[in-house]
This record gives C-alpha cells, structure tokens and sequence, in this order.
C-alpha cells in the first residue's frame, strides 16, 4: 500500500515540531568544556551532542564547568562501535590533589563482538583499589544508555539505565573514609591504553580503524549541590520530592532496587576486589566485611 502524500504533508510539520522542542534541550556549551585533543572533541547538534575522539595522535576530554558536592548525575553514552579494542572511555567524578576522591566509570573497549568491561572504583582520601568489574547485558555501542551516580552523604550508587550495579556505602563508622568534603568535577575522556585495557593488554589497538569515536547526550545535573565561593548550594528539581527539599540527598535502595543490584552482580559481575583474597593477603577491605 503507498504512503499518501496527504499524510506525508501532515506528518512533516510533526516531525520538524517535535525535533524542535528536543533540540531546546542543549546545554553542552553551557556546563562543559572541553580540555585536551586538539579539535579531536566535539560539540555538535545545537549543543545537544558531544563527541570524543581518538587517533594515533591524541585523545580528546572534557570536563564540567561546575564542580559538585554530592549529586545525582546521568549522561547517555554510545560507547566506540566495532573494533574497540585497546581503547577506554573514562567517565568520573573527580576531586584535585594528592588526598583525591574520585567515583569511576570506565568502559574498557574490545574485538568486535567481544563484550565491553565496565569498570568501576571509589576512591577516597586518595586511596582507590576498589575495583568492581562488568560486563553488560547489552551492546553499549548500538546505542545510547543512561549511565548515572547517585552521590549522597550516606551513599554512592553506581547504575545503568535505572539499574544499580553497585553501591559503596557511607563506613566512616566502621574507619573507612567517605568522600563528602571534596568538590569533585565530572570529567570524561577518549584514550588508548592497550597496555593494560583488552584481555589485560594482550589485544592491541587497530589504528587502522581510527578514528574512534565515543558520543554523550541528555546530561542531567538538575538533583546536586554546586560548590562555588567555598559553599555548596544544593537543588533538587524532581518533582517527585515530595516535602520538596533534596530527597535525593537522602535517596537509598529500596527492596527492588537491592534485588536488581544482586541480580547484576550474580550475573554481569566479572570481577569484585572483595572477593580476591590473594590480593588481600591480610584480610579483605573493611567495607568488605560490613554490606
Ligand atoms: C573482552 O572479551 C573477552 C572474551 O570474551 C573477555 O574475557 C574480556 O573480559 C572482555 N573485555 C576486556 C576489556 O578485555
């Protein structure tokens, strides 16, 4: 059956109104700049898209113009399709100096038709060795997905598409340093390191298949305290926070939310420093032995 061009006429204004009010949604320009690659990163789309890309030469970055203290931050990423191997995207929030805290995200690329590994640690007061690893339960580059932390003074959670993958909780209790007095910046960057990234650095770059190319979309800041003047102010735009102060602050897992974590966690998780005893000769973290 053909497609009439009366419905045709109808359909294009629709579509060209609808791209419209998406389109208003940029805001690249505004919260981020980029910081190294020599033009390789790209701010595209009305302001809607950002691309990271790799070569040879060089990488590329960016980083948020704001820092935060505490937040519950999402970005869609499509990570770098076919033969990623060798190469890592680095999604993280960041603190400077020697005493850093950092929350990591980092996609460790590979052959095509290999799975990605998503790896994730905590740092705190400079110390990290909290390494969680995944695979995905999707192709991280047919697509955008919603990779999101949530960062509170109890709690970090770690998710994709909604789905917490892990959590690290507030032990200070217990002697272990939380990060909650350091502004952090969120910072992402496109780089090579196929000594380490693929199979522990077995598999190596194709530069024959460069440029690689990551993209970002739909950054969502709108539930976080932005440090600025040596104070933080918080803000909490959902409107599902009912007393209408920051419940994100105070956000936790629920029952579902705990059972999704473990359905990850038993199926996706590839590696978990709490489980590797050798490394740990010792004894394992004390977070480790308090969930
Ligand atoms: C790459 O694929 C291999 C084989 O499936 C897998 O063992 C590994 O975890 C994958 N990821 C990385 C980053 O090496």
């Amino acid at each position: 059956m053909a497609f009439s061009s009366t419905s045709l006429m109808l359909l294009i204004p629709l579509l060209v109104s609808s791209y419209i009010v998406l389109s208003s949604a940029g805001n690249f320009n505004k919260d981020f700049q980029i910081t190294w690659g020599d033009g390789r990163a790209k701010i595209l789309n009305n302001d809607n898209l950002l691309t990271l890309s790799l070569d040879k030469a060089s990488g590329s970055g960016f980083e948020s113009k704001n820092e935060y203290l505490f937040g519950k931050i999402d970005m869609q990423i499509k990570l770098v399709p076919g033969n990623s191997a060798g190469t890592v995207t680095a999604y993280y929030l960041s603190s400077k100096g020697s005493t850093w805290d950092e929350i990591d995200f980092e996609f460790l690329g590979n052959l095509s038709g290999d799975p990605y590994t998503l790896h994730t640690n905590v740092f705190s007061q400079g110390k990290g060795n909290r390494e969680q690893q995944f695979h995905l339960w999707f192709d991280p580059t047919a697509d955008f997905h919603t990779y999101s932390i949530l960062w509170n003074p109890q709690r970090i959670v770690f998710s994709v598409d909604g789905t917490p993958i892990r959590e690290f909780k507030n032990l200070e209790s217990a002697g272990v340093p939380f990060p909650k007095n350091q502004p952090m910046r969120l910072t992402s960057s496109l780089w090579n390191a196929d000594d380490w990234a693929t199979r522990g650095g077995l598999v190596k770059t194709d530069w024959s298949k460069a440029p690689f190319t990551a993209s970002y979309r739909n950054f969502n800041a709108n539930n976080a305290c932005v440090w600025s003047g040596g104070k933080s102010s918080c803000k909490s735009n959902s409107p599902s926070s009912a007393s209408g102060s920051a419940s994100w602050l105070k956000q936790e897992l629920d029952s579902t939310g705990y059972q999704r974590l473990r359905w990850v966690q038993k199926n996706y998780m590839v590696y978990n420093y709490c489980a590797d005893k050798k490394r740990f000769p010792q004894g394992l973290p004390t977070e480790c032995t308090h969930s």
